[in-house]
């Protein structure tokens, strides 16, 4: 039987990963990229995520699209990769990144069950936007809530209250959905019931708070909120 969450209201997404597939950026280039398609894709995704953590502490915040280039051009001179072109493909599969399969069938299903549905990330406006309208999930969605609002990076709070001062709705009627095991454990510590979508078979963070539920798809995310 599927763990379950219980008076939620709203159901709030990460998006990067989440929703989100960061890996099809560079599948998109794999013809360019060759055998190097994977590695640049796991060092990007790392070192771009490692610098949000680091700008966060030095109290020098740049929109997420700037950490995103940086990291990407971190790793493509750590892999030997000297190509402009190619950095602006790259960067323009990002802008408009494809959405896992099942995205769109689950924010349907919970739209139809009266639930409140938002994204909740690290990412600019424009950059969701472009993933929002390639997926085609715009009508689904009640907010789209970017850390540009409060100039800092997850896992700062203020970043987790966005959701809870936009959707007028206390933090724990909110369950948050993070593939990010480090998203999942920040949106537990604020007061969020987390989902963890652990699709990527990451071992738990040694860290003090800990998702509810650990699933490793979004499809079987109705379930828990028993639709
Ligand atoms: C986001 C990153 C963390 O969307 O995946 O916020």
């Amino acid at each position: 039987m599927t763990a379950r969450l219980d008076n939620i209201e709203a159901c709030v997404f990460d998006a990067y990963g989440t929703l989100f597939d960061f890996n099809s950026a560079a599948a998109r280039c794999r013809d360019a990229l060759g055998d190097k398609a994977d590695a640049l894709s796991a060092m990007w995704r790392d070192k771009q995520i490692q610098y949000t953590w680091l700008r966060s502490l030095m109290g020098q915040y740049t929109p997420f699209w700037t950490v995103t280039g940086e990291a990407l051009d971190f790793t493509m001179e750590t892999l030997g990769i000297d190509d402009p072109p190619l950095r602006e493909q790259l960067m323009d599969c990002y802008l408009h990144i494809d959405a896992f399969d099942e995205v769109k069938d689950v924010l349907s299903t919970l739209k139809r069950a009266g639930l409140k549905t938002a994204i909740l990330s690290n990412g600019t406006p424009e950059m969701l936007e472009g993933g929002i309208r390639r997926a085609g999930i715009g009508d689904l969605l009640d907010g789209v809530y970017s850390v540009e609002e409060v100039g800092i990076f997850k896992t700062h709070p203020s970043v987790y209250q966005l959701a809870v001062d936009h959707l007028g709705i206390p933090a724990d009627r909110i369950s948050f959905q993070s593939s990010n095991g480090w998203d999942a454990v920040g949106g537990a510590a604020f007061g969020f019931k987390v989902v963890w979508v652990n699709r990527y078979g990451q071992r738990p963070e040694r860290l003090p708070s800990q998702p509810d539920i650990v699933l490793t798809s979004l499809a079987d995310y109705p379930a828990v909120l028993g639709l």
